[in-house]
């Protein structure tokens, strides 16, 4: 296998001339950061796509624990999706970067076709790399990189080694002995994850609080679900548009939780809020007294709380259902007065 880093550690040594430079490689001390103000890990999500030996691609994307940071799609620089996106560095640095994720990437997507035909591997394949680090003020450093083959986990870099994933194929021993033995790989991503990401998050973390602590109160309301049985119905509280994620919305009689409540999963809205339903499953007898209660750390303390009173159909048939009766009753005065108007015509 070809080194990629050879190209990164002294391919562009240029770079890190320049006394406004990212740590050079090879250096490991982070401890000249500040502490964060908060903490969110950093994560970058990358899908590579291998059609067959000749066609692939590869896109990226970075978060900031929720809020995405960045998009890098295949074949252009990574783009800045927030004004904060830079973070602390200055556009030196930041040209550096982007020159470590080009060599990483086109790295990449020549090695791995070569690891497919050294493991007989069929196309078209997938592979996924969520890599990143977490600094917290009172915590140790974390760092991750795992990968992914066809959806399924299949190595990680753990501290200084590669590991392949526990159930996972035995290519996946194959290829970390073979990535184990490049010394230089290892080290770039070690200087990488140790150095570099903590340098950016923390960079993020301080530019980008406003956002991050960002607080956006939901709505809620009620609705009938198709009702699961005879004598049975479905009720549906809906909550919206609310940030940060953790939310707590439970069905309750009185102070009682109602058990048998089904969450979904919590899904995002176009705007950056989120969106879940709880859905409860009762004898349509029961359902009154029955509340949705919502808790939030937007509401500050002040729970929503929503009472079943009845059916409910949705109000949008009910605006539909009234807007076309006006609209037959308008159609028939109209049709009843030219009618009227020719007879007089007529007459
Ligand atoms: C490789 O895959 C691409 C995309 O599916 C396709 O357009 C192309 O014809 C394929 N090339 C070969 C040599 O099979
Ligand atoms: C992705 O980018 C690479 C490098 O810029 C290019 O060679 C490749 O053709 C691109 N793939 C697609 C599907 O556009």
């Amino acid at each position: 296998m070809e080194c990629w880093p050879v190209l990164l550690l002294w391919g562009l040594p240029q770079m890190w001339a320049s006394p406004d430079a990212l740590p050079p490689p090879g250096s490991s001390d982070h401890h000249f950061l500040p502490p964060p103000p908060s903490s969110a890990p950093l994560r970058f999500l990358q899908i590579s796509s291998f059609a067959n030996s000749s066609w692939t691609r590869t896109d990226g994307s970075f978060w900031l624990g929720a809020l995405q940071t960045h998009s890098w799609s295949n074949g252009s620089d990574i783009s800045f999706l927030r004004p904060w996106s830079q973070g602390k560095l200055s556009n030196h640095p930041w040209e550096q970067l982007q020159q470590v994720f080009w060599v990483y990437r086109s790295s990449f997507t020549r090695e791995i076709p070569g690891f497919a035909k050294m493991l007989h591997l069929d196309y078209p394949f997938v592979v996924q790399v969520s890599a990143g680090c977490e600094v917290h003020p009172r915590r140790p450093l974390k760092t991750f990189f795992h990968s992914a083959f066809q959806g399924s986990d299949i190595l990680s870099f753990q501290g200084t080694s590669w590991v392949p994933a526990p159930d996972a194929p035995h290519g996946a021993e194959v290829v970390s002995n073979e990535l184990n033995k490049d010394l230089l790989v290892k080290s770039t991503l070690e200087w990488f994850l140790n150095v570099i990401c903590p340098l950016l998050v923390t960079g993020l973390l301080e530019a980008g609080k406003q956002d991050l602590e960002k607080q956006v109160k939901p709505e809620a309301w009620l609705s009938n679900g198709p009702p699961p049985g005879p004598g049975r119905l479905l009720l549906v509280c809906h909550v919206s548009g609310f940030y940060p994620e953790p939310v707590w919305v439970r069905w309750m009689r009185g102070q009682q939780e109602q058990p048998g409540a089904q969450q979904g999963d919590v899904l995002p809205n176009a705007d950056e809020t989120w969106y879940v339903r709880v859905t409860l499953d009762v004898a349509a007898g029961e359902a009154a007294g029955l509340t949705c209660r919502v808790r939030h750390s937007s509401l500050g303390g002040q729970d929503i709380v929503l009472y079943w009173e009845g059916s409910h159909v949705p109000v949008g048939w009910i605006v539909a259902a009234v807007l076309a009766s006006l609209l037959l009753v308008g159609g028939g005065v109209t049709f009843w007065l030219k009618k009227r108007r020719s007879y007089q015509h007529m007459l």
